[in-house]
């Protein structure tokens, strides 16, 4: 069986396949040294802990998070067109598949051959897994729990023909563009010549629309981005005391993001192992950015990762996109 060279296999069972995850001494060392940096950062991955993925959910039922209602309306209005352009019996990879709830939606147009929902952790797909099992017997599927922000590789279970790639939520918005693209083009290089994309991708728009999204009124997002001192506190032993600071999201149109802070209300200190790093009053921690894209900038960076656009589709006020695009 062929694995990608720098993971280990872990476990597998009932198509399972859990690849090794980073240890804690890498995770300690890669939080550290964002956190010591002059501009203090950390990687939004680690806003994913067990109650930070349900806040996520809560953001997605926001009135002013406008992302997710308006991906899954687009997906539902033109399924039809979603399914001539990509054809029938994929091998369905499914990135980030959390619930698997927009590829269950799918499912009956496109009839995948096999589903692979890919995320951190199997324990959370396995639930959403048996249930879709039972709907649809027939299609093989197979959970990869694993990080493919590192590498796409993916164990021999995972079908080579027809692979598409499904990456939903505008969550590419997380990488820099040129990284990206990068990874745009690890996804061409990994679905073979017969292989596509199916993406979701946030527009830019007024600023007042963004801003909001991020920072919405009842203070779920704020919640959402001081959960994750929380997380560190319990990650590494940070002493981080959540009433010390304050959440910043709103739209840079400078660099075509939405960047996320961590403001700290007063002079602090925050200690752990053997260091600690002094804030002053109104420092910030970046925490995430999001980044939008014109149509036309999103399907030239499509293009330069060796992609070939095969179709867009876009809700009335061209605030989300979601497109397909085929190996070139
Ligand atoms: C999951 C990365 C697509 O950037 O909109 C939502 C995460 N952060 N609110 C996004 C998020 C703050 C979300 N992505």
């Amino acid at each position: 069986m062929h694995l990608p060279s720098q993971t280990t296999l872990d476990t597998l069972h009932n198509g399972f396949i859990q690849l090794h995850r980073p240890d804690a001494d890498a995770i300690r060392a890669e939080l550290s040294a964002g956190l010591l940096s002059p501009q203090a950062c950390t990687s939004p991955k680690f806003l994913y802990d067990a109650l930070g993925s349900k806040l996520f959910e809560a953001i997605c039922e926001l009135p002013e998070y406008y992302p997710t209602r308006t991906e899954a309306a687009i997906i539902e209005e033109y399924l039809p067109a979603i399914g001539r352009s990509v054809g029938r019996g994929c091998t369905l990879i499914d990135l980030g598949a959390g619930n698997c709830a927009k590829a269950a939606r799918l499912f009956s147009t496109l009839q995948p051959v096999q589903y692979v929902p890919v995320d951190i952790s199997v324990d959370f797909l396995r639930d959403a897994v048996g249930c879709l099992q039972q709907r649809f017997p027939h299609v093989k599927m197979t959970g990869i729990g694993m990080d493919f922000s590192g590498s796409l590789e993916l164990p021999a279970a995972v079908r080579r023909e027809k692979r598409l790639f499904f990456y939903p939520g505008s969550s590419i918005g997380n990488f820099m563009p040129q990284q990206a693209i990068e990874f745009l083009a690890s996804m061409r290089d990994a679905c073979g010549t017969d292989g596509g994309l199916l993406i979701g991708i946030d527009l830019i728009k007024d600023k007042a629309i963004l801003d909001a999204a991020y920072d919405d009124a009842l203070g779920v997002t704020a919640s959402f981005n001081l959960n994750l001192l929380q997380h560190l506190n319990r990650l590494i032993g940070t002493d981080f005391n959540l009433r010390d600071w304050r959440h910043r999201g709103h739209f840079n149109p400078d660099l075509g993001r939405v960047e996320m802070h961590l403001e700290a209300r007063r002079d602090l200190t925050v200690r752990w192992d053997d260091v600690e790093r002094r804030f002053s009053e109104g420092e910030r921690i970046h925490t995430e950015s999001s980044y939008k894209y014109t149509r036309e900038a999103f399907l030239s960076m499509l293009e330069r990762a060796g992609f070939m656009p095969a179709g867009t589709w876009t809700d009335p006020h061209s605030w989300f996109m979601v497109c397909h695009a085929r190996a070139a």
